[in-house]
């Protein structure tokens, strides 16, 4: 949660710390800070409010744009409400360290109290001016350099954090530092400047030459010189890895598109083409996933899978559960990250536990593994980010290659993550003989489809819209699914009530009788899934169970459908596929659904309230 940047060179640090600030704005937007150094003085602008709130302020005021070293912040709450002055950047007691942070300091109040006995005095709720003041107490303390100080006050906290530090005194300097939340320095050429930031994002137009901290780095950037990385703890020097970006500045902008969301909706085709990309081999008849091939004894002598995640990852995860029980008959429980890192769970050598995550970077999900670790599990990473901290703590794994999703509703991340987790069971299905050669190349023939498929189904765009109009006054929906399409149910409401504040809930249709069905009346809309597969004829039941109740019914349903037409209010057609790889296209329409919705309910569909795109805090 919260984004942070930083420039120092020889431009004008305002125009980059700001468009940084708006593409981090998924991380956190209910506030906005900036401090600019001019040479002279400190510049500081902090609002309640967005980045653009922030640029009101900033944008009749010239004094309050000059200067080459910047650091901005876009923040999440945690410490104290979102007001002007618990918005970063904050400023020590003395007037000369600047501090911007993403995450938490646990033992806050307790240093806060040492350090009122020492005469500081604290203007905001937070815990980061805390931090910036524990910094300049041991500077004082121990006659060190920034860095030092910086590394030193580290050493005392608890928590979890990425910070830029700056201090007037040594204005061609950043310190910037890391455990459990994301940092990227960009290196323009011959050292001559530098960008911070919790992504690539805010600096792909300037360089593509990057080095990403680890937990437990401290980094003292200085113009004119290498970058130099220390670990944290023990002092230790080490080699910082420049990487190559692979980022483009097309993929973090909206090409067009009103909304980031429908983009990343739009762009499904292509992401799940990308996805397959390389692995999905229809001519010869293979699945190749290095991540599975290098570990194949682990996978194939697994006693269990146990898939942990968070949220809609959670929902591709429960999707995973009943794939790979069916194509690859491996016992499969999907955890909670959240429940699981701290329930002292069973777990053995032969378990092999698959974490899934778009942003890389979820702080349950990431405390999950390091648990399973401990325990002496094999972790398999499904991640979007490349390069992300999951990524990196898992033993190996598959990247989805979405692209960028910025939108803080996840969408193409789900489809993805259900590609990723479809092609790994079909994989061990046909390793472990528990799928039939036939069955197997059929699947193959099915899943190479799926995109083309997903670009058909979206041209009903203006259909669901009509749907969207009929019932974007409803104060509560149900969604109903089995089998394959249970956890899309859960996901379409999860889709709708994050982005439309609409109560939603969703069920496996056959459990409405036990419960739900009491909150069946003419104002309920029920979106049931009722593809024509396996549970057809119960779904159908359901249906007319809601419909005598005088329930409206929105069915998504195969080309072609006429008895549940007949029944339903709205009918919505998906192409036909084999009944496990439904998912990938019953999703659609509900995305569509609620992203609609939203919009004609006025709502901001990218940056829904109190959210934010990656959840680095517990
Ligand atoms: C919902 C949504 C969240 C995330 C969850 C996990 O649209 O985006 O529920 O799915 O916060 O995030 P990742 O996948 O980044 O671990």
């Amino acid at each position: 949660m919260c984004g942070i940047t930083a420039y120092i060179g020889p431009r004008n640090a305002y125009p980059i710390v700001i468009n940084g600030l708006k593409r981090l704005e998924y991380r956190g937007y209910d506030s906005a800070g900036i401090m600019l150094f001019d040479g002279q003085g400190l510049q500081l602008s902090k609002t309640k409010g967005k980045v653009s709130d922030l640029e009101e302020i900033t944008n009749n005021d010239e004094k309050r744009k000059n200067g080459n070293i910047g650091i901005g912040h876009t923040r999440w709450a945690t410490h104290g409400v979102p007001n002007d002055t618990n918005s970063h950047p904050h400023v020590s007691n003395s007037g000369e360290l600047v501090i911007v942070h993403n995450g938490i300091i646990e033992n806050y109040d307790t240093i806060k109290k040492e350090l009122i006995k020492r005469g500081y005095t604290f203007k905001s709720d937070t815990d980061t001016e805390v931090l910036v003041n524990l910094i300049q107490e041991v500077k004082k303390n121990e006659g060190c350099k920034l860095g030092k100080a910086v590394q030193l006050a580290l050493n005392s906290v608890i928590g979890a954090y990425a910070i830029a530090v700056f201090d007037k005194a040594k204005p061609d300097e950043l310190i910037v530092a890391r455990l459990g939340s994301p940092i990227a320095i960009g290196i323009g050429e011959n050292n001559s400047e530098f960008f911070i930031a919790s992504d690539a994002s805010p600096f792909v137009e300037y360089t593509k030459n990057a080095v990403y901290l680890e937990d437990e780095e401290l980094a003292i950037i200085k113009l004119g010189r290498e970058v130099r990385v220390r670990r944290i703890h023990n002092d230790e020097l080490i080699k910082a890895s420049v990487q190559k970006l692979q980022l483009s500045l097309e993929e973090i902008e909206k090409g067009g598109y009103d909304h980031f969301m429908l983009k990343e909706i739009h762009e499904q085709p292509k992401a799940i083409t990308d996805t397959f990309r390389g692995r999905l081999l229809v001519e010869q008849n293979f699945i190749k996933l290095l991540g599975i091939d290098s570990y194949r004894e682990k996978f194939l002598n697994a006693n269990r899978v146990i898939i942990v995640a968070c949220g809609t990852s959670w929902h591709a995860g429960l999707v995973g559960e009943y794939l790979l029980e069916d194509m690859a008959r491996i016992p499969v429980e999907v955890e909670y990250a959240s429940e699981f890192r701290y329930r002292n769970p069973v777990i053995t050598e032969n378990d092999v536990i698959i974490a899934i995550s778009q942003s890389g970077e979820t702080a349950d999900t990431l405390a999950a593994i390091k648990l399973a670790k401990e325990r002496g599990a094999f972790v398999y990473g499904i991640c979007n980010v490349v390069g992300s901290s999951i990524a990196r703590e898992t033993h190996t794994g598959t990247y989805t290659h979405a692209g960028p999703e910025i939108g803080v509703a996840s969408t193409k991340a789900f489809t993805t993550q259900i590609t990723v987790l479809t092609l790994m069971a079909l994989k061990l299905g046909r390793e472990k003989g528990t799928i039939p050669e036939k069955e197997f190349v059929k699947y193959l023939n099915a899943m190479d489809r799926i995109p083309q498929q997903v670009e058909k189904l979206l041209e009903i765009d203006e259909h669901v819209k009509y749907i969207a109009s009929v019932y974007k006054d409803a104060t509560n929906c149900l969604y109903l699914g089995r089998g394959f399409n249970f956890p899309v149910a859960l996901e379409g409401a999860l889709k709708l009530k994050e982005i439309s504040y609409i109560h939603a809930e969703g069920y496996p249709a056959a459990e409405m009788k036990h419960g739900p069905i009491a909150l069946i009346d003419e104002n309920m809309p029920t979106f049931v899934i009722a593809t024509k597969h396996g549970h057809y004829e119960k779904v159908v039941s359901n249906i007319q169970e809601i419909k005598s109740r005088s329930g409206k019914i929105i069915a998504i349903v195969t080309e072609g459908d006429i008895t549940v037409k007949e029944i339903a209010d709205h009918c919505i057609e998906i192409p036909e596929t084999e009944e496990a790889l439904t998912p990938l296209l019953t999703t659609i329409p509900l995305q569509l659904l609620s992203y609609h919705i939203a919009v004609m309910l006025g709502k901001n569909v990218d940056q829904p309230r109190n959210l934010a795109k990656s959840v680095t805090v517990e």
